[in-house]
């Protein structure tokens, strides 16, 4: 049996669709596996969207490259089960010549032709069409007895840059198709996206250039009526300095520091001694820290000031596998829980 559905995800309820966005290199493609199985332990069957081509969830959960169909990547011990899909835009096309014009055979005939190469390729707009169409069919999709077969979706989705563009593309063609079955399926895809069954979350990193972005992003999404979920703080260091110590990091304290080194059984704090060697890599290193300190300071402020519901993820030091995931999507409940 499956859980009632958990209030903690997306703003204002629970999201039935969760976009996940940000600079490249933040970690989108991790914290939308992490979202997904964090979701999967609380019971719920979810559906992971890979839309950029690059087999990065195949890999992050060390299976073999999607192909274009759903497929179980992992039971959680909640009993959720998690599945994956790679949408492939000339296989998307297909679906939908057959949605539209039951093109079984024919739709084959024109990917021999290079008809659909040819607009998968040369009309990216129509890709995006056809990726977030994909998505939107999935969330919406019922079984049988009229029960939703995923009760979330979450999209590994294009970055910041390209997010609200990517999200509205439907808008623009219901506004070039003013009616019949595309305008229609424009329509209904824009529906899911607007409503509130949708948060879109921006991952960042607490420096300035991502941080930026995400804020410059959330304005973009805003205007374009777009749901903005949560702002995901990812790769969070610990600080090793208490406040008195950060303070002092930055000044000169040679020979004090030379002089506890000493005292610690170092060597004699005299020049040249291996306590004096020590002292400064020591301190630069203690100043660097500070530094960085104040800078992940400023970026708080200004993430603060975006008055956003956040997530934050610690930096896991061994790199992310598997059981990485896991630690992140235990995290991601703690927080939720907590509000
Ligand atoms: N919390 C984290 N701790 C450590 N490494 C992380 C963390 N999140 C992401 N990474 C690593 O950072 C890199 C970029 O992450 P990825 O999810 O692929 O970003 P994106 O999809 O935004 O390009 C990957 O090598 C990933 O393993
Ligand atoms: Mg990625």
């Amino acid at each position: 049996m499956r859980a009632p559905g958990p209030e903690w995800l997306g703003s204002g309820g629970v999201s039935r669709l969760q976009v996940v966005s940000g600079k490249g290199g933040t970690g989108k493609t991790t914290v939308a596996a992490a979202l997904a199985l964090a979701l999967a332990r609380e019971g719920r069957r979810t559906l992971l969207v890979e839309v950029e081509g690059r087999q990065g969830l195949a890999q992050l959960f060390g299976a073999e490259a999607l192909p274009y169909e759903e497929r179980k990547i992992a039971v959680a011990p909640g009993g959720g089960e998690v599945f994956a899909l790679a949408i492939d835009a000339e296989r998307a096309l297909l679906d939908y010549l057959q949605m539209f014009y039951k093109l079984g055979s024919a739709g084959r005939a024109l990917k021999k032709l290079g008809a659909i190469d040819f607009a998968t390729t040369i009309a990216p707009g129509l890709r995006d069409v056809l990726l977030t169409g994909k998505a939107c069919e999935a969330v919406r999709r019922k079984d049988k007895a009229g029960r939703y077969v995923y009760d979330h979706v979450i999209m590994d989705a294009p970055p910041t840059g390209r997010i609200t563009r990517f999200l509205n593309v439907n808008d623009e063609v219901a506004g070039l198709a003013r009616f019949g079955p595309i305008h229609h399926q424009a329509q209904a895809v824009m529906k899911v996206l607007k409503s509130p069954e949708t948060a879109v979350h921006l991952v960042t990193l607490l420096e300035e250039m991502p941080v930026q972005e995400t804020a410059d992003g959330i304005e973009e999404l805003r205007g374009a009526g777009l749901p903005v979920g949560r702002v995901v703080v990812n790769m969070v260091r610990p600080h090793h300095l208490d406040e008195d110590t950060l303070r002092t990091a930055a000044e000169d304290h040679r020979a004090g520091v030379a002089k506890a080194l000493s005292r610690a059984g170092l060597g004699g704090a005299r020049r040249g001694g291996v306590a004096e060697r020590l002292v400064e890599p020591l301190l630069a290193q203690a100043a660097e820290h500070a530094g960085r300190v104040e800078l992940e300071r400023a970026q708080r402020a200004v993430l603060a000031g975006l008055d956003l519901p956040t997530y934050e993820l610690p930096l896991l030091g061994a790199g992310v596998d598997v059981a990485g995931l896991y630690e992140l999507a235990k995290e991601l409940r703690k927080q939720s829980v907590a509000e």
